[in-house]
């Protein structure tokens, strides 16, 4: 069992840094009516884009590419009765037909290829679409070692600095980049931002102890691990 099916099988909402808490604060910034669709990438169990379908008028679409995560945002949308259409898909090679006004990303794209990511959403995105992603950064003085032990541990395909984000980002042909580096302190959750479980019946202690192994690095790494969030117009 790796850390994504680890949180896949606790069924944990809100597995981004800042949890709902960032992501209110991102979306209250946005224009965000009936004529906007948003699509979540790498939605997980569905606690952003249920808050989303049920807090602002756009149409929502949501996917990941992990079917434990799909089946539990769907039981998600049918509790919360929200309409939102949902897909099994690689986000590195999508094959949606609609393109999108917004497209969410968190905590996702650093498990992924990014060129092949980003040119996938570039894709997804309207002519003057905006990707609003909240993702991992380190800082340019961590070592070889540690960047291997933190992108062993989660999974991450890449683990960059700033101006490596930045560039990546440019490559890919966003325009504009605005970045915001928001005060979180991961070790504290606090009531309002609480992450949600919902658990399977078996493995549950195989995942509970790769959660704790994932908080023990949390605390190591904690001054070396930033997080950010982009803004990036298509
Ligand atoms: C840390 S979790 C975050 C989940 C959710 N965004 C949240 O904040 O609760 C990362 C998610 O990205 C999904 N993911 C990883 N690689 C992906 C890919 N190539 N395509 C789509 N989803 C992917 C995982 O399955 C997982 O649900």
């Amino acid at each position: 069992m790796n850390y994504l099916d680890s949180l896949a099988k606790l069924g944990i909402g809100g597995a981004h840094p800042g949890g709902l808490k960032l992501t209110k604060k991102i979306l209250v910034k946005e224009s965000i009516d009936r004529t906007t669709s948003l699509l979540d990438i790498g939605c997980g169990t569905g606690q952003t884009a249920a808050f989303i379908a049920e807090h602002f008028p756009c149409a929502v679409t949501a996917m990941d590419i992990h079917p434990l995560m799909v089946e539990k945002a769907i039981q998600r949308f049918n509790t919360c009765n929200v309409p939102i259409t949902v897909f099994q898909e690689n986000v590195e090679h999508m094959r949606l037909k609609e393109q999108f006004d917004i497209v969410l990303s968190e905590s996702v794209l650093a498990f992924t290829n990014l060129s092949k990511s980003l040119s996938s959403i570039m894709e997804a995105l309207q002519p003057h679409g905006r990707l609003l992603a909240v993702e991992i950064m380190i800082d340019a003085s961590m070592s070889e070692v540690d960047r291997n032990v933190i992108a062993s541990f989660y999974g991450f395909r890449e683990l960059l600095t700033e101006a490596e984000w930045r560039e990546k980002l440019i490559q890919a042909g966003f325009k504009q980049i605005d970045l915001e580096q928001p005060v979180i302190d991961p070790l504290k959750v606090e009531i309002d931002e609480a992450q949600d479980f919902h658990f399977s019946e078996s493995q549950i202690d195989e995942a509970i102890e790769i959660l704790h192994q994932h908080q023990e690095l949390t605390e190591i790494y904690q001054e070396a691990l930033q997080y950010c969030v982009f803004r990036c117009l298509r």
